[in-house]
């Protein structure tokens, strides 16, 4: 298949318009949507992918008023967040509508719902004139795509369309909340905090473990992996080409450095730089741990992820 590469969010949404598959830049990381009332679009994406039925999309919205597309059952505690933070990187968990297919949610009663804030996204879903359905626009199993050069590296010639823009400004997944029961649950960290979200709904809890593992089925899969080891601390334990990132300097010779100002640089850099380490033979990635507060609650995640493949 030849995957056309544009930079016009038409273009890209007549692809989705037609039950094509697009991938789109987000503020998050890179979209492989889809229209998400298309049965064979939907399913498209999953074989593109190579990503396990049991793993759930998310339905990216241009507007709120097609959240009612999506789901009849808006909970207050969803409402407030809604209100709070969309558009921006926070994923809503509601009860789905019996109009959205199963295979989109992997079986369950229940939809994720995200509108972006990215301007091209934007313009993109709106031209689409659908719900879009999208997981990041990896391989299953590989790092979440942050430029549109990794989404063709990974989906180049196996999807009809990359829509082109820029590096992601976030870097890392939208923060997704369960809002179904009485009080909601955090499922994934990310550029929305947990106390963010406390300040909008006192209430939230954040699962662990096994109770996320039930309730987000993503989270049990091999995720966020480059092809090297993951080690977070200071100095490397296998005795191959060994890369560094964190903020501040390494202690010690690297094969390959980043160095990240703050948080949000270590974020919006993680994923691109283990592409980078792939891409170059390193053996092992040395990541230097971060605060475990605001965004870097949601690097320090994703560096536990990776290091335990
Ligand atoms: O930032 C993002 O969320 C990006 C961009 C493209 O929007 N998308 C993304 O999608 O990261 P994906 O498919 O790679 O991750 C979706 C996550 C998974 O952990 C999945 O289990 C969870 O959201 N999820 C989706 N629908 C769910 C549902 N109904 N209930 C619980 N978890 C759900
Ligand atoms: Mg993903």
């Amino acid at each position: 298949m030849e995957t056309l590469i544009t930079d016009d969010p038409q273009a890209a949404a007549e692809v989705i318009r037609r039950g094509g598959l697009a991938a789109f830049p987000t503020e998050t990381v890179y979209g492989l949507g889809a229209a998400i009332f298309y049965r064979e679009a939907i399913e498209a994406v999953f074989a593109a992918k190579g990503r396990p039925a049991d793993n759930p999309l998310i339905a990216h919205i241009a507007d709120e008023s097609e959240i009612g597309q999506l789901s009849a059952e808006v909970t207050p505690a969803a409402e407030s967040l809604i209100k709070a933070f969309f558009p921006g990187p926070l994923t809503v968990v509601l009860k789905k509508r019996p109009e959205v297919h199963d295979i989109a949610t992997a079986g369950l009663m229940t939809i994720g719902i995200r509108m972006p804030r990215n301007d091209v996204a934007r313009r993109f879903l709106a031209a689409a004139g659908t719900p879009v359905a999208a997981p990041s626009a990896n391989l299953s199993g590989r790092p979440s795509p942050t430029t549109w050069t990794a989404v063709n590296e990974d989906l180049g010639g196996r999807i009809d369309c990359i829509l082109r823009g820029d590096p992601t400004e976030i870097g890392l997944e939208s923060t997704v909340v369960d809002c179904t029961g009485e009080r909601p649950v955090l499922l994934r960290r990310g550029a929305v905090t947990l106390d963010e979200l406390l300040r909008v709904v006192p209430g939230v809890t954040a699962s662990t473990g096994g109770e996320l593992e039930a309730r987000s089925p993503g989270m049990r899969h091999a995720h966020y992996a480059p092809r090297g080891r993951v080690t977070i601390g200071e100095t490397p334990h296998l005795g191959g080409k060994a890369a560094f990132i964190g903020i501040g300097e390494p202690i010690g010779d690297f094969s390959a450095t980043m160095i990240c100002r703050d948080a949000e640089d270590y974020a919006s850099k993680l994923f691109e730089f283990f592409r980078e380490c792939d891409r170059s033979g390193i053996d092992e990635i040395v990541c230097r741990p971060v605060a475990d507060e605001g965004i870097g609650s949601a690097v320090m995640d994703r560096l536990r992820r990776a290091a335990a493949k």
